[in-house]
């Protein structure tokens, strides 16, 4: 069913983390992520939000032992089709759809690398009571707790994910012929990944081997979230003792950006947006990008 998923936004991520006192010191206290209810029952899994209301679920293992791995979350225009056209693309992992106490519907599905994606209806379709305690304990009555952040960091939201994959032309069945998401020159030097631009200016990366070996293991799988201003969020990263383990490095397209590390090993990218709209490269159907003819 070829033009049936419309992806508007990134509507969440799902991060694995192994304790939510710990992780919360990063998301919340550092990175400035505000806690938020939690429309689904499991009582493992934070939600937390950016100043977009871009979600970012914390997710600790549901069993107390078996860390899960991330997601992206993908908010489409008309859920019933893309269900349709999920449901007959042939990739594994097809979830049952669900409905979370706010209205939002969603579905599960599997890229061809493993790669768990998720797609959603927008949030918020009903009206809810739920309320959250600091730690992210959500409950259907009592008080909620709007838990303060020192941070200075603006988060605004998600500026891109990167996907580890084995072979992006093969991944371009995915994300450039069954979501529709449009491949854009990327802006960065060589020709190891494809970038993917979305309906709002957020982006999906899917990058190809070699792995890039980070204290979790393959660091291609990693979340960008988006500041306007690079040099005093490092600065505050610094001050709150995380190490900046790449940048401050600027892009093609003066997207400068750096990369830590949450306490789990997740790897995260803080970045400006880029202004590629006016770029002089050019890319093929799977992203492959040269500048004035050349193949970079
Ligand atoms: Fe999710
Ligand atoms: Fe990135």
């Amino acid at each position: 069913m070829p033009n049936s998923i419309q992806i508007k936004t990134i509507n969440h991520v799902g991060i694995p983390i192994w304790d939510r006192r710990v992780s919360l010191k990063f998301y919340r206290d550092v990175l400035g992520l505000q806690v938020i209810p939690s429309m689904v029952d499991s009582p493992n899994i934070v939600w937390t939000h950016t100043l977009d209301g871009t979600m970012v679920h914390l997710i600790e293992p549901s069993d107390g032992e078996t860390l899960g791995g991330s997601h992206i979350a993908f908010e489409v225009k008309n859920f019933d089709s893309a269900v349709a056209a999920i449901q007959s693309s042939g990739y594994p992992d097809i979830s049952d759809t669900g409905e979370r106490h706010d209205g939002q519907r969603c579905i599960f599905v599997s890229d061809d690398d493993g790669n768990k994606l998720e797609f959603t209806t927008a949030s918020g379709l009903k009206p809810s009571n739920r309320v959250v305690d600091a730690l992210g304990y959500t409950t259907e009555a009592g008080t909620n707790v709007v838990a303060p952040s020192p941070s200075e960091i603006k988060i605004s939201g998600i500026n891109h994910v990167g996907l580890p994959i084995n072979n992006r032309v093969d991944a371009m069945k995915m994300y450039r012929d069954l979501l529709n998401i449009k491949v854009i020159p990327h802006q960065i030097g060589g020709n190891t990944l494809t970038w993917t631009e979305l309906a709002d200016g957020s982006m999906v990366h899917v990058i190809d081997p070699p792995k890039s070996v980070g204290p979790r293991g393959d660091g291609r799988q990693h979340v960008a979230f988006e500041v306007a201003d690079i040099e005093s969020t490092a600065e505050f990263l610094i001050n709150a003792d995380i190490e900046i383990v790449e940048g401050i490095g600027t892009r093609h397209d003066e997207q400068q950006f750096l990369f830590v590390y949450d306490p789990d090993g997740n790897r995260i990218e803080i970045a400006t947006r880029g202004d590629h709209s006016e770029t002089k490269r050019t890319a093929d159907n799977n992203g492959y990008t040269s500048e004035n003819g050349v193949l970079l």
